[in-house]
């Protein structure tokens, strides 16, 4: 998460290389310049469904995705939110949980690099999030809320709300995706927290999984991703993964499309 200050608006420098690459990801049907071939260009389409849907996480080497200091701090550096940047702007939607909505007030927005808004989807099952949220500032992007079917909260004008069937509290992150495709939606990024990339991952709704992890040990924060026991015969997921030095920071780029249900 990136988005705890505002930024000032971004110049936009016309020698930078990745200025072609959000609108030749989505158009071209050649690769991607080299640079950035091997990190996005498996995420231009879905191998199971016409979805792809890619979950990104920082954290540290000790697994916390969270400082536990007074102010909020950002787990991952300069070259890791601009990862997070590129992300957001190859993608449709960007979905977050409402304990990161709250507590962050992100804004979802593209701002480091260049490339389009993407629609900012909040999964609220019980309505918590307030109007002044900064996620639902209309700025041309969608706005959507993903809630209970019970839930009566009133949303800001303009914020699309979808109603869904819970069970213990909990939306099926397969309905969630059904529902965003029949939206348009295509391309998704769950972007935290750990909370609901694990619930993503546990019900095999994750074609990647980007975790960035920060050369920093934190000791007390929020612990990262949180699964079920019993998720392989053999106790252990094995996926393919590719690792990736951004700086520093160390991606590893997960491949767990061998899991990812079809919807
Ligand atoms: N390092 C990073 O990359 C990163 C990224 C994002 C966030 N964060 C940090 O993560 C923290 C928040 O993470 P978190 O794990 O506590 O919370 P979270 O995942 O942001 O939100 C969890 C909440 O969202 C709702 N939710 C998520 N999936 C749902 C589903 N399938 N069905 C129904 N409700 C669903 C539930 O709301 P209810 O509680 O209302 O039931 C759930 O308790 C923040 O401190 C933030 O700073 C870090």
């Amino acid at each position: 998460m990136d988005d705890m200050v505002d930024t000032p608006a971004r110049v936009i420098d016309v020698t930078d290389p990745w200025l072609p690459v959000p609108h030749r990801f989505r158009h071209a049907n050649e690769p991607l310049p080299r640079t950035w071939d091997a990190l996005y260009g498996p995420l231009r389409r879905g191998c199971v469904d016409d979805l792809m849907v890619v979950a990104q996480l920082g954290q540290s080497i000790d697994g916390r995705i969270t400082t536990n200091g007074h102010q909020p701090t950002y787990i991952n550096g300069a070259a890791g939110l601009d990862h997070l940047h590129r992300l957001r702007a190859l993608v449709d939607a960007v979905v977050v949980g409402v304990g990161t909505a709250v507590s962050d007030d992100p804004q979802l927005t593209v701002r480091r690099v260049a490339g389009p808004n993407p629609a900012r989807v909040v999964i609220d099952p019980r309505g918590r999030l307030g109007a002044a949220a900064r996620l639902l500032r209309p700025d041309g992007a969608r706005r959507i809320i993903v809630t209970g079917d019970g839930c009566r909260a009133a949303f800001a004008d303009g914020v699309e709300v979808m109603h869904m069937a819970l069970t213990a509290g909990m939306a099926a992150p397969s309905a969630i995706l059904a529902g965003l495709r029949q939206k348009g939606f295509r391309r998704i990024l769950i972007e935290g927290g750990a909370r609901t990339i694990s619930e993503f991952l546990a019900a095999g709704c994750l074609d990647r999984l980007h975790v960035m992890v920060a050369p920093m040990l934190v000791g007390a924060g929020q612990p990262s991703l949180c699964l079920p026991p019993g998720l392989s015969a053999d106790g252990a997921l094995r996926p393919p993964v590719k690792a990736h030095v951004l700086d520093g920071e160390v991606l590893f780029d997960i491949d767990l499309s061998a899991r990812r249900l079809p919807l």
